[in-house]
């Protein structure tokens, strides 16, 4: 695929966010950023300048991106939001993380010592949502959405599709234990408004380099 995306600016958002608790605990979640690691590299190669914003994750950087590192929803949002004017494609891959506690503490929460009384409850608030923030935009970059569904999987993605008013979703099932998290393999179905497309279990680099393909394919021609 060389040079598919020459001459284009690409954003990638990858990996998982954390919210913190207090000054030791977090909420977050299992993506290992592998996908948008993967999704970077691949854009890398088919010729675009690319910028990942990574949430904390265990993996080195592709060769010749420009990476930055998060950690929170707020910090991926500014990050993506700073950079969005200049760049013509948009991979939201990231996990976000959809709540987040809506006080930070700032002292470690103790354990209960009372066995009666051992319930905790800590109150929640939704994070905004990175590409939805993206696609409101009155002149936006063509986005690409990523959706682990565990089931109804297709209908979800599509509702996500028109919901989150995405160009295009890449959605796995991930009821499946082999394929994305953590894995190094993935099994997708890239979802057009009008037309959808199975990429068999294979890498998740051979994944991000089919991704390339149909979105290079698919983007308009003035991008
Ligand atoms: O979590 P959900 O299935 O809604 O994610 C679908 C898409 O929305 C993904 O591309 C993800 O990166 C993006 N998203 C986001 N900000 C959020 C939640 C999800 O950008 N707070």
């Amino acid at each position: 695929m060389p040079d598919e995306l020459k001459n284009l600016t690409v954003l990638v958002s990858a990996g998982p966010t954390q919210e913190r608790i207090d000054p030791v605990r977090f909420i977050s979640n299992r993506s290992s950023g592998k996908q948008g690691f993967e999704i970077a590299r691949a854009a890398e190669e088919a010729g675009a300048k690319v910028t990942l914003v990574s949430g904390p994750v265990n993996l080195k950087s592709p060769t010749g991106i420009k990476r930055v590192n998060v950690r929170t929803a707020a910090e991926m949002k500014s990050a993506v939001m700073s950079r969005i004017d200049k760049c013509d494609v948009f991979f939201a891959v990231a996990a976000v993380t959809d709540f987040r506690p809506r006080k930070l503490l700032e002292h470690k929460l103790k354990r209960p010592t009372d066995q009666i009384n051992s319930e905790l409850t800590i109150q929640l608030q939704t994070t905004d949502d990175i590409v939805q923030a993206v696609t409101a935009m009155h002149e936006r970059p063509y986005v690409v959405g990523f959706a682990a569904e565990t089931n109804d999987v297709i209908r979800n993605a599509r509702d996500k599709l028109k919901r989150k008013n995405l160009d295009v979703i890449v959605v796995n099932d991930v009821s499946d234990p082999s394929i994305g998290f953590e894995g190094d393999e993935n099994q997708v179905t890239v979802v057009f408004p009008e037309s959808e497309q199975e990429l068999k279990k294979q890498s998740k680099y051979k994944i991000a380099q089919q991704v390339i393909e149909l979105v290079a394919n698919a983007l308009p021609r003035s991008t």
